[in-house]
Parts: structure tokens; C-alpha cells; sequence
């Protein structure tokens, strides 16, 4: 039988109006644009208003993305959404966004793999696909992450963003996802976490003492160690030299770690899709909003072989291999 392959047929994106430069940050914290850019590469966030939510985000990415595709949403048979910052504990934001959309019937979830929740869900709606359960897939990354920044600690408040992402994806015998990667090592949860949650925590406070702990050095090293082995084993999954790649579209935390896994790679950062300097670490909708920004403004094209990568709390690692 000839292989079924998920291809991606249209993207999508959504960012909240509201701006917040690190001129504005340097108003109210104790850090300068300088460090800011120096230290990240980034410029600038997006930051949800009160009462907009993850939900939200989702569902604009969402529509634009299923536009994109000429897909209905009744025609979906699965939502698959990455996010650690979910509108309510449940049902699942999947369940909110997918009857917002009008898909009510098909399965919908959400998966919480932090910043690696987008290509998390990519690697299980590819499953889906190849083994012929579902033939129209919508996968999502959407955050509202500034919800759980303490805005008075400058190692953390100054890295983070709103945004959410998605792609419609679709049986094909065309490539397609040639392969795709994930891991985790629950080891790591202290360097990046948020301690709070049903059991433990909460507080009678306006974020309840919900907040982003890292320890920014090591999740580094980590990081940057982690991905250099990542990207070899996707690379080896898919059966493709780094030279046959088009496009590397990273996770977007750091611009100094994209840099490390480019060069890991021999790729020029004119190869690399950087968006962490507009929209700084939106976790799960970084990758995807790096993708659709991509696609929307000429870069990408359709044959071009892409290497999409994240890394997040847990920790939690995760590549796809394709062909857009
Ligand atoms: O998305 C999930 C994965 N997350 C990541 O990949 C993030 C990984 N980590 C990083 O990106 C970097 O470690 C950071 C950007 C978080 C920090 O950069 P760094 O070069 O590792 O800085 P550092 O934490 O070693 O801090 C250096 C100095 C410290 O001062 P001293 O001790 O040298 O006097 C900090 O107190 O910078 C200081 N600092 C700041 N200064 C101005 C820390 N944050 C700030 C700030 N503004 N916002």
C-alpha cells in the first residue's frame, strides 16, 4: 500500500493588539533594552488585554489557517492543541476553540509539553494521518504566557509573549511530515516551571501566586546541547543531509540559541525564521507563528524542505521533518 504522508495546507496566526516594547518594560523594571537585546534578540512582545484569552487567540489562528487551506471546519476530524496556559482547567481549550469554529463532533485535545506543545501536537496529528484515522487535521500553538509572569522580576518578565499559531493538515501521497521527534525528562522540571496548580498553591491573590520559575543559565545549556542532538536524530529519522534543508524554524526563546543550533546545522541565518525579537517566547505559538510568518511573507515555499524544533519546560524536546 502507498504511504499515506500528512502535508501542511494552510497556516495561521494571531497576535494581540497590544504592544509592550523594552523601552516600556525599562518604565517599570529594573533592566535596560540593551540587556534586552544583547542577552535575547528581543525587541518587542505581544501582550493579551484582560479578558482575552488563549481561546481566543486560537480561534482567529485557527480560521486563518483552515482560509488558508479551503477546509471547512466541519470537514475536520481532529483538533490537536498545544498550550500550557489553557482558558479554564477543562474542558480543554480544543473543545472551546472547535466549537467556536463549528467542528462540534470530531475528537479534540489539548497536549501541555510547554514550549514544545505545537511541535508535540504536529508529531501526534502526523500519527493520526499516516495510519489512516483522521484525513483533515487542525493543530494549534497558542499561548497567553504574560498571564503568569511576575511583571516585577526582570530575569523572567522581559522574555515572554502572547500569540498562537496553527496548521491545517491533510492525508496526502505526496510528502508531506517525513518524520518527526519527541522527547521529554521530567528530571529537569525545577529549571523551568510553575509550581502551582489543583493541589498545590493557589493563592487568594489576582494571579492566584501562579508564575514562571527558570533558572535561565542552565535551561540554556541545556538547551543549546540538546537541540545539536535533536536535530542530528531528525536529520537521520527523515534520511536528509542538513545541506538538502531550505528552512530551519526554531523555537523562538532565545536568539543566541538559534544561532548555536544553525551553526550545529552549517546553515546561514538567512536560512534560519526568526521572529523572537517581534514577538519574543510565546511557547507553544512560537513555531507555529514563525511558520505562518514564514509562508505569508514569500519565504517559504511550497517544496522547500523544513526542520521545525522546540524546546521547553519539563524538559520537553521535539522536532518535524517535511516538505511544505
Ligand atoms: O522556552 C523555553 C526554554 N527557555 C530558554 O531557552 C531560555 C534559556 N535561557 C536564556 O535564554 C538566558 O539564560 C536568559 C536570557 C534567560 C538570561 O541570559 P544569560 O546570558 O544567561 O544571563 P544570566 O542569567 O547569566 O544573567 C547575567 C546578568 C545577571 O547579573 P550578574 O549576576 O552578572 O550581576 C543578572 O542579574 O544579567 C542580569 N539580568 C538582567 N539585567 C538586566 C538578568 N535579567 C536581566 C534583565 N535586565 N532583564
Amino acid at each position: 500500500m502507498a504511504p499515506i504522508y500528512a502535508r501542511i495546507t494552510g497556516t495561521g496566526s494571531a497576535l494581540p493588539e497590544r504592544v509592550l516594547t523594552n523601552a516600556d518594560l525599562e518604565q517599570f523594571v529594573d533592566t535596560s533594552d540593551e540587556w534586552i537585546q544583547t542577552r535575547t534578540g528581543i525587541r518587542q512582545r505581544h501582550v493579551a488585554v484582560e479578558g482575552q484569552t488563549t481561546g481566543d487567540l486560537a480561534f482567529l489562528a485557527a480560521q486563518r489557517a483552515l482560509e488558508a487551506a479551503g477546509v471547512k471546519a466541519s470537514e475536520l476530524d481532529l483538533i490537536v492543541l498545544g498550550t500550557t496556559t489553557p482558558d479554564i482547567i477543562f474542558p480543554s481549550t480544543a473543545c472551546l476553540v472547535q466549537h467556536r469554529l463549528g467542528a462540534n463532533g470530531c475528537a479534540a485535545f489539548d497536549v501541555n509539553a510547554a514550549c514544545s506543545g505545537f511541535v508535540y501536537a504536529l508529531g501526534i496529528a502526523d500519527k493520526f494521518i499516516r495510519s489512516g484515522q483522521s484525513k483533515k487535521v487542525l493543530v494549534i500553538g497558542a499561548e497567553t504566557l504574560t498571564r503568569m509572569v511576575d511583571w516585577s522580576e526582570r530575569e523572567t518578565c522581559v522574555l515572554f509573549g502572547d500569540g498562537a499559531g496553527a496548521v491545517v493538515l491533510e492525508a496526502s501521497s505526496e510528502p508531506g511530515i517525513y518524520a518527526t521527534c519527541l522527547h521529554a525528562d521530567g528530571g529537569y522540571k525545577e529549571l523551568l516551571w510553575n509550581p502551582v496548580g489543583v493541589s498545590v498553591g493557589f493563592k487568594d491573590e489576582p494571579n492566584h501566586g501562579v508564575r514562571i520559575n527558570m533558572s535561565g543559565r542552565e535551561v540554556f545549556k541545556v538547551a543549546v546541547k540538546t537541540l545539536d542532538s535533536l536535530v542530528e536524530e531528525t536529520l537521520r529519522a527523515g534520511g536528509m543531509e542538513a545541506s538538502q534543508l531550505d528552512w530551519l524554524i526554531p523555537h523562538q526563546a532565545n536568539l543566541r540559541i538559534i544561532e548555536a543550533t544553525a551553526k550545529r546545522l552549517n546553515m546561514p541565518m538567512e536560512q534560519v525564521i526568526v521572529t523572537v525579537d517581534k514577538h519574543a517566547n510565546t511557547s507553544s505559538g512560537s513555531v507555529p507563528l514563525a511558520l505562518d510568518y514564514a509562508v505569508r511573507s514569500g519565504k517559504v515555499q511550497r517544496g522547500q524542505n523544513l526542520l521545525l524544533e522546540a524546546f521547553g519546560g519539563g524538559f520537553t524536546w521535539a522536532s518535524a521533518l517535511l516538505r511544505f
